[in-house]
């Protein structure tokens, strides 16, 4: 039995009139016409009744979004439609059902698809993939949602990897991690927000900028810093915007919720056969670990992209220091575990694919040449990162095989750029500055066409932090040496 009596008409019309700030009598007149005046029985009359006082404002949003409101009455959808009927009491509300994108598939089958085999859903599974993850709070990376695990929450729970001793495709443990968190599971509502369950809002850019911008992927700034964002904001009252691209556009073209970059999040990609085998020439003596290196690499050509040498090498550096690559260039678990069952870099195959679907986009709005040599431009920023990055990652390196540097009793690797900002050293501070601030803003800015994070918080900050950590380096090995003379 309810605690509390159903409640009559006069109290639901007082409750929204009321006590309660909302612009009142309106909203009660359109509730009451949609809840008791309807042509069908509302399959959710009962914990309408009972939530309009209890959540008004889950109640208000719901009345007025698409599914609360079908252009069709009969496909209206209930509050039981998500949240199930075993909870109908007062006192019992922690038997409501929280939704998973396996609610919304019944009706929504299409998107629930794309979206699952999109890098959307892969966002938890590839925060866990990083060993400063560890180390956090649970508020941080957890059920707290307070800091990486709050945008990371987009991505699916139970997804089983290498550490979980499966070095194939990933699996799914079948609801078990989720079911130990009672929030955070809907994956859906990072763009359609509850309970709007809103379209607009979803192609609104605003949709993506409370995840997408900031220190290490600000892609709303430069959005709005460059002239697809100045213009499609400066056109707020045309539909089209004023033929300016928003990141829907570029990313979600034609509604695709399977979004996926060619280059990704740090820039990388995984080196072919061919990338690795051609290095032998140049490396006579590290033969026999490419060889081995490129027996676990796939074959193929990487669109528009040359296969300079010198780009290879400072790309394996890079991996290295990553521990992707372990200190004979051989695969690591965290090359199973990141790169290939978390996605963060692709391949050939997939790379070109990305590539050719976003010029696709673009040649609605620019020439086939315009394109191409906006492509050129900006993957050659990149390639000019990587080598300035790669000096800087050299020179600590070389600290670590000179033991100047020691590495920590817990870690795998020295220097380690997955530990962030746990490393030990002012040295390699700079080296997770260059990772997650620096080199993101560089190559991400010249993607976005936004010439002020490309170059000012970009390039100027990369070379600055580069040219300290070479001094830097230097005042270690002497400062190393006088200790080693004087017996310190
Ligand atoms: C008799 C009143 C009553 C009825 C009927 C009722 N609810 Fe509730 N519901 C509550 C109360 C009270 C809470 C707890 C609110 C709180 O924590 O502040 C609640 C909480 C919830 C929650 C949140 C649970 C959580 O753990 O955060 C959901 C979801 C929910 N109700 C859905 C429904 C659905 C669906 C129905 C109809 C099948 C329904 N309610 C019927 C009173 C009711
Ligand atoms: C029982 C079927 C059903 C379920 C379950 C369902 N939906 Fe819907 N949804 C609909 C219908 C019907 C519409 C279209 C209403 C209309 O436009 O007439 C709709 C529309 C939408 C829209 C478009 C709204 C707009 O502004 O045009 C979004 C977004 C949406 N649903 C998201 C979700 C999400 C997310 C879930 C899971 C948490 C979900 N839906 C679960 C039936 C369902
Ligand atoms: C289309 C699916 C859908 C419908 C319909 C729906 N909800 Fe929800 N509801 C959600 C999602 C998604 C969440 C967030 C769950 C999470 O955080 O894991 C949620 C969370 C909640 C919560 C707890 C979180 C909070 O913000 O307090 C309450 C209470 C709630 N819903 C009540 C209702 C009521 C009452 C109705 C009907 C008026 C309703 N819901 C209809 C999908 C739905
Ligand atoms: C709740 C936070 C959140 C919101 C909102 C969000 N994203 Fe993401 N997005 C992420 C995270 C986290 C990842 C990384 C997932 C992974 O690959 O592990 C990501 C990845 C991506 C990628 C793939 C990059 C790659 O690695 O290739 C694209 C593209 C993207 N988001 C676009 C968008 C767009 C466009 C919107 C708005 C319509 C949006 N996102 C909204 C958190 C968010
Ligand atoms: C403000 C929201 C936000 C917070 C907080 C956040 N991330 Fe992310 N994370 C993102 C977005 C958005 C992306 C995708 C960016 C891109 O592709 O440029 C991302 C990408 C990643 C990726 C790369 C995934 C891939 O496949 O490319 C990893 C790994 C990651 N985050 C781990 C973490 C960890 C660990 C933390 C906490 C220490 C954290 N994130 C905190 C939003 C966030
Ligand atoms: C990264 C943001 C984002 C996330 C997360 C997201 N959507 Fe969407 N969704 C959009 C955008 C943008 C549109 C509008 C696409 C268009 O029409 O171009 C959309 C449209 C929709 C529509 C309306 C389709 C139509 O044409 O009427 C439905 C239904 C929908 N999404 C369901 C879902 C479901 C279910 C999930 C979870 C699996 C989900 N969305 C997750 C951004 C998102
Ligand atoms: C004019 C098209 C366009 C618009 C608008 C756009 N992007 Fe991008 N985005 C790109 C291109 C091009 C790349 C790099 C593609 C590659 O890897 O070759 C990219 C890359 C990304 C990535 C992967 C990491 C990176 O930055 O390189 C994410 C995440 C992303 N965009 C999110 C967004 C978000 C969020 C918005 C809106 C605030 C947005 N983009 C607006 C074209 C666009
Ligand atoms: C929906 C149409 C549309 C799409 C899609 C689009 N653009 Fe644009 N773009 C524009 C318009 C309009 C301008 C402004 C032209 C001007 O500056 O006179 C522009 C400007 C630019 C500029 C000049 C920026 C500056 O500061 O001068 C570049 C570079 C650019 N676009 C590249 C791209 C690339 C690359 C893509 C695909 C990833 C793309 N655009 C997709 C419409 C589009």
């Amino acid at each position: 039995m309810s605690m509390r009596p159903i409640r009559s008409m006069a109290i639901v019309i007082t409750a929204l009139t009321g006590s309660l700030c909302f612009s009142g009598q309106a909203f009660a007149e359109e509730a009451q016409k949609k809840l008791f005046s309807a042509k069908i029985e509302h399959k959710d009359q009962s914990c309408i009744e009972c939530h309009v006082q209890e959540t008004p404002g889950i109640v208000r949003q719901h009345m007025s979004s698409k599914m609360g409101n079908p252009g069709n009455a009969a496909d209206y959808v209930g509050c039981n439609d998500c949240h199930g009927d075993s909870h109908n009491e007062e006192d019992d509300a922690k038997l409501a059902e929280m939704p998973t994108p396996a609610t919304c598939t019944v009706c929504h089958k299409e998107q629930v698809e794309q979206y699952e085999a999109g890098k959307h859903n892969l966002a938890w599974y590839g925060m866990k993939t990083q060993a400063a993850w560890h180390h956090q709070p649970a508020s941080i990376v957890k059920q707290g949602y307070r800091g990486c695990s709050g945008c990371h929450k987009l991505g699916t729970k139970g997804l089983l990897g290498v550490k979980e001793g499966n070095s194939g495709a990933l699996k799914h443990d079948g609801g078990k991690e989720a079911s130990e968190y009672r929030y955070g599971n809907a994956q859906c509502d990072a763009c359609h927000t509850r309970h709007n369950f809103s379209k607009a809002e979803a192609l609104n850019p605003r949709a993506c900028s409370n995840c997408h911008m900031g220190f290490d992927h600000p892609q709303w700034e430069m959005w709005i810093s460059s002239k697809h964002g100045i213009g499609y904001l400066s056109n707020p009252d045309d539909p089209n915007h004023g033929g300016y691209p928003s990141c829907q556009t570029c990313h979600m073209n034609g509604g695709n919720h399977e979004v996926r970059t060619p280059w990704g999040f740090l820039g990388l990609r995984i080196p072919t056969k061919e990338n690795v085998l051609a290095l032998i020439d140049v490396a006579p003596s590290l033969g026999k670990q490419l060889t081995s290196l490129a027996a676990a690499l796939p074959s193929g050509n990487f669109i528009d992209l040359d296969d300079d040498p010198q780009w290879t090498f400072d790309r394996a550096l890079i991996l290295q220091a990553a521990g992707v690559l372990d200190a004979d260039l051989q695969p690591t678990e965290r090359f199973v575990d990141a790169v290939v069952q978390a996605e963060v870099a692709r391949g050939p195959e997939a790379f070109n694919e990305e590539r050719k679907r976003m010029k696709l986009t673009c040649s609605n709005c620019h020439s086939n040449a315009y394109v191409d040599d906006f492509f050129k431009s900006s993957d050659d920023v990149l390639k000019n990162v990587d080598h300035v990055f790669a000096k800087g990652i050299a020179a600590v390196q070389g600290l670590y095989e000179d033991g100047i540097l020691t590495k920590p009793e817990d870690w795998e690797y020295g220097p380690d750029l997955l530990m962030y900002y746990d490393t030990k050293t002012a040295i390699e501070q700079e080296l997770f500055m260059i990772v997650l601030e620096y080199k993101q803003r560089a190559f991400q800015g010249a993607y976005h066409a936004s010439n002020d994070y490309m170059h000012w918080y970009g390039w100027a900050p990369l070379n600055r932090a580069v040219n300290e950590i070479l001094e830097e380096a230097e005042k270690l090995r002497f400062e190393h040496k006088v200790k080693q003379k004087l017996k310190l």
